[in-house]
């Protein structure tokens, strides 16, 4: 046999006991009706019920039932067969608490996407109050109940529901206090009850709960702000190795902290990134963000607070200077460079060809600037390209003013 209560109860609510008989699938009984002993240790009186495998006591326990006050008292509960009482069948017993002040639940609810802790709400979005009170008292003695609802010690509203509404604007704290007061007074009741006044001969004494809760309010986060630090905010380009450093400023209440992802391009996350490390007492961090991926990437950011997040995202094309992944600049490059040598190379023969006079040019009206306009580094080339084509004569027809160059190679040759 199992047997249960319906928690704890104020002096003179009812209580509700219930009491289970569970029978072994090979015993026999002859018949399913049962007798239930009830004997608590209040007021030490006798109860009896009847019932097949389960039965029910309701009982209100007064206050003039005992002298010991509140606590916590037993009930144990003794069945037999109905037509045979000295035949008991199985004994149980339950523990139960008696109390002085009313019982019951203080609820808070406000609706959040997002919640840290289960004491703290925002500002600017109505908060609801509810005191569920857990006592039920016999229908004549039913009271009358009025509300009280105090930040501290100081009375904010009185409502006759259980229910209380409130909206701050300014973070704050509300140290909640709410008092239930049930009153049994006749003139009370008879207020109440106007059709059928029943005769008042309850001495029940009003009663109260009292449930406290503190609540901190908060200031969601908003206008979120991301620069970037390592280079100017507008810069999307990253080399790869380097970390990508943020900086994220955010208003609202602190404490906060901030996560990210890093997905390709265009790729959604399936679940916004929840905030592992420490919360800091600001508003404003520094990440630092490392990309392994070359290419377009997105950076996903989640800036927490205790009950609001905001997401903020931003793309970054990481490039690899050692890799050949930039064809736009190399090809420009090696053109021009090889652009310029055959002109110079090109512009130096043709030069020396007039210079001889051997070779009929005039049907080819050459520019005779072509030297001139090679300036700069191409000029030092076109020196190295034009001793190279000296050189390269002087090994065949050996004139004066090739000494310098042509006497090393013959040297040269000489030793090998
Ligand atoms: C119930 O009876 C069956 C056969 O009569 C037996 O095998 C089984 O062990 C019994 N169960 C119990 C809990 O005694
Ligand atoms: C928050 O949770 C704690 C523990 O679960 C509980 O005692 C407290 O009453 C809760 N506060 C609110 C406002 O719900
Ligand atoms: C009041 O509390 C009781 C017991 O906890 C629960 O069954 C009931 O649903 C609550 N009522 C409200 C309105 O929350
Ligand atoms: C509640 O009382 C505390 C002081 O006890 C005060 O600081 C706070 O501002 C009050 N909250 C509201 C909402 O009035
Ligand atoms: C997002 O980042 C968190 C750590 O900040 C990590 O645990 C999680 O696996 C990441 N999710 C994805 C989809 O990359
Ligand atoms: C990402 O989306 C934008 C606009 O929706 C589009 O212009 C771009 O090509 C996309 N990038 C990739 C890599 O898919
Ligand atoms: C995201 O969800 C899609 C389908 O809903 C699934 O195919 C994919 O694997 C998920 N991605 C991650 C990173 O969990
Ligand atoms: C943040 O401030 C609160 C009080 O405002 C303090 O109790 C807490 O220790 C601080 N936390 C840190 C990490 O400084």
């Amino acid at each position: 046999m199992e047997v249960t209560t319906s928690g704890p109860a104020v002096l003179d609510s009812v209580v509700v006991f219930t009491a289970r008989v569970f029978v072994e699938p090979n015993d026999t009984i002859p018949e399913e009706k049962f007798d239930f002993l009830w004997l608590n240790t209040v007021d030490h009186s006798e109860n009896h019920t009847h019932g097949s495998y389960v039965s029910q006591l309701h009982r209100a326990f007064g206050e003039e039932a005992f002298g010991s006050g509140p606590g916590d008292f037993l009930m144990a509960v003794v069945v037999s067969l109905a037509d045979q009482p000295r035949n008991i069948l199985c004994f149980s017993t339950t523990v139960f608490k008696l109390t002085k002040r009313l019982n019951g639940n203080l609820q808070v609810k406000q609706s959040l996407p997002y919640r840290r802790s289960n004491n703290t709400f925002v500002v600017d979005q109505p908060i609801h109050f509810y005191l569920n009170i857990t006592d039920r008292f016999p229908r004549r003695d039913s009271p009358k109940y009025t509300y009280f609802w105090y930040n501290g010690s100081q009375l904010i509203q009185e409502t006759d529901q259980p229910h209380y509404q409130l909206k701050l604007s300014q973070p704050n704290v509300l140290h909640l206090q709410a008092v239930a007061m049930a009153q049994f007074s006749s003139a009370v009741r008879s207020v109440l009850a106007t059709s059928t006044i029943t005769p008042n001969d309850s001495t029940i004494e009003d009663k109260v709960g009292s449930f406290t809760e503190k609540l901190h309010f908060k200031a969601s986060l908003s206008n979120c702000n991301m620069s970037r630090r390592d280079s100017s905010t507008q810069d999307q380009s990253l080399k790869l190795g380097n970390p990508l450093v943020l900086n994220i400023t955010c208003m609202g209440s602190f404490p906060s902290a901030v996560c990210w992802n890093v997905t390709r391009q265009n790729s959604t996350l399936n679940n916004t990134c929840k905030p592992g490390g420490q919360f800091a007492n600001t508003t404003q961090h520094n990440v630092t963000v490392t990309i392994g991926n070359t290419g377009w990437n997105t950076v996903h950011l989640a800036v927490y607070n205790d009950i609001s997040f905001q997401v903020l995202s931003q793309n970054y094309y990481v490039y690899d200077p050692d890799s050949v992944d930039i064809p736009v600049l190399v090809f420009p490059m090696v053109f021009l460079v090889l652009g310029g040598v055959i002109a110079v190379v090109g512009g130096t023969y043709i030069v020396r060809l007039r210079r001889q006079a051997h070779v009929e040019v005039a049907d080819f009206d050459f520019d005779p600037t072509i030297s001139v306009r090679s300036s700069g580094s191409f000029s030092s080339l076109r020196l190295a390209v034009k001793q190279l084509f000296q050189r390269a004569r002087g090994c065949t027809r050996s004139t004066p003013d090739d000494r310098y160059s042509v006497n090393p190679s013959r040297h040269m040759y000489d030793t090998l």
